[in-house]
């Protein structure tokens, strides 16, 4: 069994906390795979729409990285897309991290083409390379759904932060309109796992992102969880029903 298919066949990582070595393994040779078909999928998949969540979320942030000298990290960056939407608004440096190279490397060449100049890095979400109390802004777009462990994923970002950052975690998330639900799931559980497999030609991944989300916290547990985790004013906002949620918090 190839490591992309284990994460569909054995289930989800996340509930596997022995197993976080594989796991991140796993994940990492899963977007490398897909990332030269990532941002396609994605926008055709979404039709669209994650461009528009991922410019709300970076709106939503857009008071702290305005602030001369703003540092933001955006976390699990994949191509970049959420880090270059947050450099649009920002006043001082936005740097993006991931463990995968190859989806890095797109990122790179995205932000090549942008003024402002995004730094990237290559780093895991799970011990990032900054100091305590040093960042104002912290965000992650659909990869916190992908770390091994979210109780030590969300003490590490918090652990970054500087008391009154930010933190945004943009992900899939639990439709609440009602006629809609079903017809989405249908469209997650059965249509999206084969247009995904044709546009990316790997039958895994497009498999693993709806048994991910069907694992994944609801809005109110996420937001517990947040709760827990000693973030302050935290809150959420659906998007499109509930596809995708933003979660929002402070650092206390
Ligand atoms: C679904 S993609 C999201 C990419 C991007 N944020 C976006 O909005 O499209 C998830 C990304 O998270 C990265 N990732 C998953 N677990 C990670 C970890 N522990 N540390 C760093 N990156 C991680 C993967 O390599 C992948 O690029």
């Amino acid at each position: 069994m190839n490591e992309v298919s284990s994460l569909t066949s054995r289930g989800s990582p996340l509930g596997n906390p022995q197993d976080r070595p594989s796991t991140a393994q796993a994940v990492r040779t899963m977007f490398a795979a897909v990332a030269p078909r990532y941002d396609l999928a994605n926008h055709v998949l979404s039709f669209g729409r994650d461009i528009a969540w991922r410019k709300a979320t970076a709106r939503a942030l857009r008071e702290t990285l305005a602030r001369p000298g703003s540092l933001a990290v955006d976390v699990c960056c994949g191509t970049g897309d959420l880090a270059l939407a947050l450099l649009h608004h920002s006043a001082g440096k936005v740097v993006g991290t991931d463990f995968c190279r190859p989806m890095l490397e797109r990122a790179r060449t995205k932000g090549r083409r942008q003024r402002g100049g995004l730094l990237l890095l290559e780093g895991d979400t799970l011990a990032l390379p900054f100091r305590d109390d040093s960042l104002d802004v912290v965000s992650v777009a659909f990869g916190f759904r992908n770390l091994a462990r979210y109780a030590e994923g969300l003490r590490e970002m918090r652990r970054v932060l500087k008391r009154g950052g930010s933190l945004a975690i943009l992900e899939f998330s639990t439709v609440r309109w009602p006629l809609f639900g079903p017809l989405f799931r249908f469209y997650f559980h059965h249509i999206l796992p084969r247009v995904g497999t044709w546009i990316s030609g790997i039958p895994g991944p497009y498999q693993y992102l709806p048994d991910s989300v069907s694992r994944f916290p609801d809005q109110e547990e996420l937001a517990d969880a947040l709760r827990e985790a000693g973030f302050a004013n935290v809150r959420y906002r659906n998007f499109t029903g509930g596809v995708a949620a933003l979660h929002l918090a402070e650092k206390a």
